[in-house]
């Protein structure tokens, strides 16, 4: 749920930036704070009201990636900036990531950054209740989407698919992202939430869903989630009803015992704390809010990316269709579990699309306690107690000694041999999902639903980009192409691989 991060910082930057610009002047410095104490030092740091309008420029010009990497390149993989007594520390490449990832929740949390999501998902999980219950209820969408139970979800998602492109006419031209955001409704519809409601009640819970999440994201709700007006109690009226919902389909799958099913829904129904006590139908609903409101938007933006990256790069694109040749020649037309295990280079093409475009593009915690970090340089420093810290992706994925020619959309930079991403400095090199105590669940379902989808588009169709490459639309609350991404398509039946 990292996700909203980037732009909840984006935003609470814009509030406070603009407002000291309004009142404050001062000239511009960049300087070190003192060291505290024996320890190593804390890191320099940007401060002042005239260092805060050339970041502000930087921003409004060429984005928020531009304006960190400005700072990295003159201070280095560690820096502070510190803005009206609210200092955030940026830790720029896997050496000085790990403690970020993978510290313990009392040394450093998402602390309150995320309470926003408390009315929207219910006080029943998540940041609504202690931290063992959440460590539990992380354990539960661990158990529900783990591979063992995800291989039984291909079935439907492969159906969802097929049905939803029979509406697609011999040729003709589409807006992909739209399509795609809409089929993974339908996907998610059928494999989290199951048959009932992607048959009975799909309109009115995807609307009352997109009701509660618009009204939750507003920036009015996220940084004054309890105030009332007429945002929240929009949202809280939306979240009321997807309650009632939920709350109907759990009380007659529990009524009728013959109706058990394999959807993630049920998982969560089953699931059981480690005293025995199993969940109640509040938080059932609000471990399903939460699952559906994770891998919404990040696999429809995925999803999407992948498309605009490949169909822009033809060898790529060659190649995917090659792999999916020699796919069928092995196994037939039939997909299952284990022939999207096989779609290595797909695989790496979605990881790539992901790399260039994280949908999660900057995570925040905050510390509790002090660290020190040592950059790859030797430079050791102090992180004090109080600081934010983040963990920018947008940097971090494209540092070139980790990335080669990190620009370039390059999928075998993932593949054997190169494997960039573990070559370059260990296991926080790459970190789309997260990594360490926080890492996405869903990271292997995301995928599958990508697969099951582009391996269809590239064995059904011919599919060309006819709308220009499309720009990152900062301002939405996870980044997602802009505007329209327009494809033009032509039916094939995709043929075996002739060569042996
Ligand atoms: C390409 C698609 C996806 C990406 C890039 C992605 C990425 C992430 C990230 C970055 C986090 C936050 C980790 C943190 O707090 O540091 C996260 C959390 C989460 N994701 Fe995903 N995700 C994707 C798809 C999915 C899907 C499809 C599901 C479920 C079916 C899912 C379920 C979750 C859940 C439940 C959490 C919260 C875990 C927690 O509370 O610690 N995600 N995801």
């Amino acid at each position: 749920m990292d996700v909203t991060n980037g732009a909840v910082l984006f935003a609470i930057a814009l509030v406070f930036i603009a407002a000291v610009i309004a009142t404050v002047s001062a000239a511009a410095r960049v300087m070190v704070d003192p060291a505290c104490g024996d320890g190593p030092p804390p890191p320099p740091a940007v401060t002042g009201i005239g260092s805060m309008i050339l970041l502000l420029h930087t921003l409004r010009t060429k984005g928020f990636g531009a304006m960190i990497h400005e700072q990295y390149a003159k201070l280095g993989s560690v820096f502070t900036i510190s803005f009206f007594g609210l200092k955030t520390t940026f830790l720029i490449g896997p050496e000085v990531s790990a403690h970020f990832y993978q510290g313990l929740e009392s040394e450093i949390s998402h602390g309150k950054i995320l309470e926003f999501t408390v009315p929207m998902l219910g006080k029943e999980v998540g940041y609504g209740v202690d931290i063992a219950t959440r460590t539990e209820q992380n354990r539960f969408y661990v158990d529900a989407l783990k591979p063992s139970k995800l291989r039984c979800h291909v079935g439907p998602m492969l159906q969802e698919v097929e049905n939803y492109f029979l509406k697609w006419g011999q040729q003709g031209t589409a807006d992909l992202k739209q399509e795609l955001e809409q089929l993974l409704m339908l996907i998610s519809a059928r494999c989290l939430l199951g048959k009932e409601v992607r048959e009975k009640m799909f309109d009115e819970v995807f609307s009352t869903f997109h009701e509660l999440t618009d009204n939750s994201l507003r920036l009015t709700s996220l940084l004054f989630p309890y105030a009332p007006s007429p945002t929240t109690r929009r949202r809280d009226k939306a979240r009321a009803r997807l309650s009632k919902l939920f709350a109907e389909v759990v009380r007659s799958r529990k009524s009728s015992s013959h109706f058990r099913q394999d959807d993630v829904l049920q998982n969560l129904i089953d699931s059981k704390y480690k005293d025995g006590r199993p969940t109640t139908d509040a938080e059932v609903t609000g471990l399903v809010i939460a699952i559906l409101f994770a891998g919404k938007h990040t696999s429809s933006s995925t999803s999407t990316w992948t498309g605009a990256r490949l169909l822009s790069h033809k060898q790529c694109l060659e190649a995917a269709i090659e792999e999916q040749q020699q796919i069928l020649k092995k196994y037939g037309e039939h997909i299952d579990y284990n022939t999207l295990l096989e779609m290595c280079f797909l695989h790496s093409c979605i990881k790539e699309a992901l790399r260039m475009h994280p949908p999660a593009p900057t995570f925040l915690r905050k510390v509790h306690r002090n660290f020190t970090v040592r950059t790859r340089e030797g430079h050791e420093y102090e992180i004090p107690r109080g600081h934010t810290v983040a963990s920018p992706l947008v940097i971090n994925n494209n540092i070139p000694y980790v990335y080669r020619d990190p620009d370039v959309y390059d999928p075998d930079r993932f593949g054997p041999g190169r494997e960039e991403d573990r070559a370059g400095g260990g296991k926080f090199c790459y970190t789309a999902f997260s990594g360490g105590r926080h890492a996405c669940p869903g990271e292997a379902y995301a995928y599958m639903q990508v697969k099951v989808i582009w391996s269809h588009l590239l064995r059904n169709f011919e599919l060309e980009l006819v709308s220009s490459f499309p720009e990152t639309d900062w301002l939405k609350v996870s980044p997602e192409p802009k505007g329209k991404v327009m494809v033009s398509y032509r039916r094939r039946t995709l043929r075996p691989c002739a060569t042996t």
